[in-house]
């Protein structure tokens, strides 16, 4: 794993902006994995700023997100659909249909995950995916627990992770149950990963992530047996790794 160490969370997504843009500007039909949460709001104002300064187009890029919620439609201002489209989608010239999110509003969710999959396949698969992490080493919305073979699934979601989550939505009542996740083998497959960590509250997570056994305990492991995985961290997010 390669950890690149930045100042602070504007250096952290700057870092990580160079890296997309780099990928996009050598492969024109990149297709890019992302990812929600605070954590790479920054990265996303990046990228816009790069876009309208005519350094990057997304003309002939796919996109394909990590996760979604279940239930909520995607004009709820919750939904990773929403999201996507407020802070990323709206501003570039990313076509349409291109931009692929699990529906976690459809009717058949398991055919909706075989089907998201199967549109991974077809893509060629991701070139580079943007992870975050959970307090409790989730990724995507890969609980502890979750075994490393599967691929896009439904998952029930952690009262941890609802916890931590609840401070987007108006109470912890409203914040969905279950969430459409990629996998951990689909995020194992994914050429490259970027994984962007922020703040001191992540400071154990990282280090257990570098140092720690590979557990599905802790399905962030994992990732020290991916071929080529950049990890940037700011110092508040480093300091566990450091001592
Ligand atoms: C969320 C998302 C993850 C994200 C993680 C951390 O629940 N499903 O993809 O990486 O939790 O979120 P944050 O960046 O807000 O700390």
């Amino acid at each position: 794993m390669n950890i690149i160490q930045a100042e602070n969370y504007q250096q952290m997504s700057e870092l990580a902006a160079k890296k997309l843009i780099e990928q996009i500007n050598s492969k024109s039909d990149s297709v890019l994995g992302l990812a929600t949460g605070s954590t790479p709001e920054g990265l996303y104002e990046e990228i816009i700023k790069a876009h309208k300064e005519g350094n990057v187009s997304f003309k002939d890029v796919t996109t394909f997100n990590l996760d979604e919620y279940v239930g909520l439609s995607k004009d709820n201002d919750q939904s990773y659909y929403y999201y996507m489209h407020k802070l990323l989608f709206d501003h570039i010239d990313l076509k349409d249909n291109q931009a692929n999110l699990p529906n976690g509003d459809a009717e058949d969710l398991q055919e909706e995950c075989s089907r998201y999959e199967a549109s991974i396949q077809q893509a060629g698969g991701i070139d580079i995916q943007i992870l975050g992490i959970g307090l409790n080493g989730h990724i995507g919305f890969n609980e502890p627990g979750t075994p490393f073979s599967i691929q896009t699934h439904i998952v029930d979601l952690d009262a941890s992770t609802r916890n931590a989550n609840a401070r987007f939505f108006d109470s912890i009542d409203e914040v969905p149950l279950q969430a459409i996740t990629m996998g951990i083998d689909s995020i194992m497959q994914t050429k490259q990963i970027i994984l962007l960590v922020s703040g001191s509250k992540k400071a154990e997570a990282l280090e257990k992530l570098v140092n720690g056994p590979v557990t599905e305990d802790f399905p962030a492991s994992i990732l020290q047996k991916h071929p080529n995985v950049t990890i940037i961290a700011d110092r508040e997010a480093l300091a566990e790794l450091s001592q």
